[in-house]
C-alpha cells in the first residue's frame, strides 16, 4: 500500500519527457514525443512518449512500452523495487525506512536460503550423500542436469552440519531460524538443523529467489515431506513449486498445468513437459491464480486422480468461481467482461489413476492427451456435484439444482451456460425451463442480504457507487482530491463531486429543489458495505480502475469509429502512409495528416496499453 503512494508521488514529481529525455534524445511530434528506441537498434524514430499519460512505447521492432518505471526497469536490467529506489532518489521523495528495512531484511534471509542451498548441494556431490545419489538417480531415475537444474541437493544425519556451516559463512543463528532453517533449541538448548537425512529441494519464488525448502524422506520416516514453516520470505498460498523454471515455457505454450507435488514437476520436467507448477499439497489460492495469469490463460489442473487430489482440485476452482476477485487482478485489466475471458481454467483426468511424474515418463503421448483434452471447469465441478445417483424425490431434484446453481450462474456465456443446464436437466430427468426458471429466481443467501423492507434498488453505477463511497468516507479526501472530475461522465456526478471537493455546500436553488441534493441523498440511501478506511481506499481504488477501463475501452471505440471516418475520406492507404511517416521520419506533415497520423499511433498505444499493460493502480 505504501508503496502505491510513494510511486504516484514520484510519478508527480517526475516528467516523463524530461526523465526520459535524459537518456533518450527526443522530438516533438504533435502532443508527445519521438524518438530512437533505447531497446533496439534501429535509424528511424519508433520510440514515443506520450505525456499525457505518462507512458512510452516503441512501435518498432521490440514493440515495449510501460510508464516511468518499466523504463527504468528495462533500461537498467532491474526489478521494480530497485527501479523504485533510484527515481525515489530522483524524485528526492523518502522511501519509508520500513520498506527499505523490510526490503534489506528479505534479501539477508534469501541469501540464507541461497548459502543453505548451496550446501545441500554439495552434499549430494560430494563423498557422504551416497544414499542420497542412490535415491536420487536410481530409485527416481533422475538425470544428474534434472539434479542440477532443480538444486536438488542432501542434507545429512546429525543435527548441526548446515548450523556450522551458517556460522561459518557469517550467519547468526537468529538468520537461520528466520529463514526456516534451525530450530529453536528448547529450552536455551543449541539451534539445530531443521532438515536431516532428506533429500533437500529448494523452493523459489517466480523470479528464482529461494524462499523455502522441501526435504523427502529416503528411509521411510514420517512425515514423507517436510517443509520449510511460514516464514517471513514463504508464504505457501503465494509460491508455486517451479515456476521459476516454469513461467517461461508456460508464456510460451500459452498454457500451465497445476501438479500436487514436487516430484510431478520435476519428473515430467525430464521427460520435456516443462510448464508444470505444484502447490505443494495445499489447495491453489486467488494469489496462485493471479500469479499464473501472468504467464498462461490456459490453466489445467492435473491433479493425482485419488479422491483428495480431486477434492483439492474442486475446492481449488470453487474459489476461483465463487470469488469474482479471487480470479485475480490480473484477469479483471482490460475487459472485465466475464470470468471466462481471464481465465481458462480446466481439469485434466489422469490416465489409470497414476501421478503425472509417472504418466509423462512413461506414457507420455497419454499426458498429451490428457491434457489438451481437459474439461472445462464448470464441467468437471457439475459433474462431481451431481453425483452418480439420480434424485429420488422433486425435493432432491430442487436441492441438487441449488447446489449447482452457483457454478450455473458463473458460466457467462449464455450458450454454454445453456449447454450445461440441458445436461443438468437430462440428469435430473427435468425440463430444462424449469432449471432455468429456478435459476431465474433469487437465492435464499440474496434474499438474506437484500433488505426486507425497501424495494429492490436499482443497482448503482461505477460511478456512482464511487461517489458514494466518497461521500461517506471523508478519509478518501487525500486520496481523490486530484481525481479530475472528468472521470465522472454523468453530469450530477461530476458537479456533486466539484462541490464536495470545494465544500461547498449543497443549498435549495430557486426551483425549491436542489436536483443535486436529491442526488446526494440517493447516494447516501444507498447500501454500501460497512467498510474501515483501509477497506474504502481499496474499494475506491476498485472502482476508479474499472471506471477508466470503460473508458479506455470506450475511448478505444471512439477512435477507431474516427479513423474509420479518415480512412474513408483519406483511403486506407494513404493514412497509413503517413502514419508510418510520421512515426518513422518524423516529417513535417499538414495539419490534418498529422492529426490523423496522431490518431493511429494514439489507437495503437491505447491498445497496446490495454492489452499488455495492468490498469493503473490506485491505493
Ligand atoms: P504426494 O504424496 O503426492 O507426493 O504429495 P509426491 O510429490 O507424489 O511425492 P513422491 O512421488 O511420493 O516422492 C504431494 C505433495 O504434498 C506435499 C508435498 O508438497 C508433496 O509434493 N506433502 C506430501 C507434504 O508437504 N508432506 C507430506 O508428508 C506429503
Ligand atoms: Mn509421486
Amino acid at each position: 500500500m505504501e508503496t502505491m503512494n510513494v510511486v504516484d508521488e514520484i510519478k508527480s514529481r517526475l516528467d516523463v519527457v524530461e526523465y526520459i529525455g535524459r537518456f533518450v534524445q527526443l522530438q516533438r511530434a504533435g502532443r508527445n514525443f519521438r524518438g530512437l528506441c533505447p531497446f533496439h537498434t534501429e535509424r528511424t524514430p519508433s520510440f514515443h512518449v506520450f505525456p499525457d499519460r505518462g507512458t512510452w512505447r516503441c512501435f518498432g521492432a521490440c514493440g515495449e512500452g510501460g510508464d516511468l518505471f518499466t523504463f527504468v526497469q528495462k533500461r537498467n536490467g532491474i526489478e521494480f523495487r530497485d527501479a523504485l529506489r533510484e527515481l525515489a532518489d530522483t524524485a528526492g521523495v523518502q522511501l519509508s525506512p520500513e520498506a527499505a528495512e523490510r526490503r534489506t531484511r528479505r534479501e539477508h534471509l534469501a541469501s540464507v536460503m541461497s548459502a543453505a542451498v548451496d550446501f545441500y548441494q554439495r552434499q549430494i556431490r560430494e563423498g557422504e550423500g551416497e544414499a542420497a545419489r542412490e535415491y536420487v538417480f536410481q530409485e527416481r531415475g533422475l538425470e544428474p542436469e534434472t539434479v542440477e537444474t532443480f538444486r536438488i541437493g542432501w542434507a545429512p544425519a546429525g543435527w548441526h552440519n548446515l548450523r556450522d556451516y551458517l556460522v561459518r559463512r557469517g550467519y547468526s543463528d537468529e538468520d537461520g531460524i528466520a529463514a526456516g532453517l534451525l530450530i529453536e533449541g528448547e529450552s536455551g538448548g543449541q539451534p539445530y538443523d531443521r532438515f536431516r537425512s532428506r533429500i533437500t529441494i529448494p523452493i523459489a519464488d517466480e523470479r528464482g529467489v529461494f524462499v523455502a525448502m522441501g526435504g523427502r524422506a529416503v528411509d521411510g520416516a514420517e512425515p514423507k515431506y517436510l517443509n520449510s514453516p511460514q516464514t517471513e520470505l514463504f508464504d505457501k498460498s503465494r509460491i508455486l513449486y517451479g515456476l521459476d523454471l516454469a513461467g517461461e515455457p508456460a508464456r510460451e505454450a500459452g498454457e500451465v498445468v497445476i501438479v500436487e507435488g514436487y516430484m510431478d514437476v520435476i519428473g515430467p520436467w525430464q521427460a520435456g513437459f516443462h510448464n508444470l507448477v505444484a502447490t505443494m499439497g495445499t489447495a491453489l489460492t486467488e494469489h496462485h491464480a493471479a500469479l499464473l495469469r501472468r504467464f498462461a490463460r490456459r490453466i489445467v489442473l492435473a491433479m493425482d486422480a485419488d479422491s483428495a487430489g480431486m477434492a483439492a482440485a474442486e475446492r481449488a476452482g470453487e474459489r476461483l468461481l465463487n470469488n469474482p476477485d479471487a480470479m485475480g487482478r490480473a484477469t479483471r485489466h482490460a475487459n472485465n467482461v466475464s470470468l471466462g475471458a481471464g481465465i481458462e481454467l480446466r481439469v485434466a483426468d489422469m490416465p489409470g489413476g497414476k501421478d503425472p511424474d509417472e504418466v509423462t515418463r512413461n506414457e507420455p503421448a497419454a499426458w498429451k492427451n490428457a491434457i489438451a483434452s481437459a474439461r472445462p471447469f464448470p464441467e468437471f465441478l457439475l459433474t462431481r456435484l451431481m453425483g452418480d445417483e439420480r434424485p429420488e424425490s422433486p425435493l432432491e431434484a430442487r436441492q441438487t439444482v441449488d447446489r449447482l446453481r452457483p457454478v450455473l450462474e458463473a458460466v457467462s456465456d449464455p450458450v454454454e451456460r445453456a449447454m450445461y443446464v440441458q445436461r443438468v436437466a437430462r440428469h435430473l430427468d427435468v425440463r430444462e425451463a424449469a432449471i432455468m426458471e429456478r435459476l431465474k429466481r433469487p437465492s435464499q443467501r440474496r434474499l438474506a442480504a437484500r433488505d426486507s423492507a425497501d424495494s429492490p434498488e436499482e443497482a448503482p453505477s461505477q460511478e456512482e457507487y464511487l461517489l458514494a463511497l466518497i461521500l461517506r468516507h471523508p478519509s478518501l479526501r487525500p486520496r481523490v482530491r486530484n481525481l479530475p472530475p472528468g472521470l465522472f461522465s454523468d453530469a450530477l456526478n461530476r458537479e456533486l463531486f466539484q462541490r464536495w471537493l470545494a465544500d461547498e455546500p449543497l443549498t435549495a436553488d430557486s426551483i425549491g429543489v436542489d436536483p443535486l441534493q436529491e442526488h446526494a441523498n440517493r447516494l447516501a440511501a444507498l447500501r454500501l458495505p460497512v467498510l474501515g478506511d483501509e477497506g474504502a481506499r481499496k474499494a475506491a481504488g476498485q472502482k476508479i480502475n474499472a471506471i477508466l477501463r470503460d473508458r479506455l475501452l470506450q475511448r478505444q471505440v471512439t477512435v477507431s469509429d474516427e479513423l474509420a471516418e479518415l480512412e474513408r475520406t483519406m483511403g486506407a492507404n494513404q493514412l497509413a502512409e503517413i502514419s508510418a511517416r510520421a512515426w518513422k521520419d518524423g516529417i513535417a506533415l499538414a495539419d490534418e495528416a498529422e492529426e490523423a497520423a496522431q490518431r493511429v499511433i494514439e489507437s495503437l498505444q491505447l491498445g497496446g496499453s490495454l492489452h499488455r499493460k495492468e490498469s493503473p493502480e490506485f491505493a
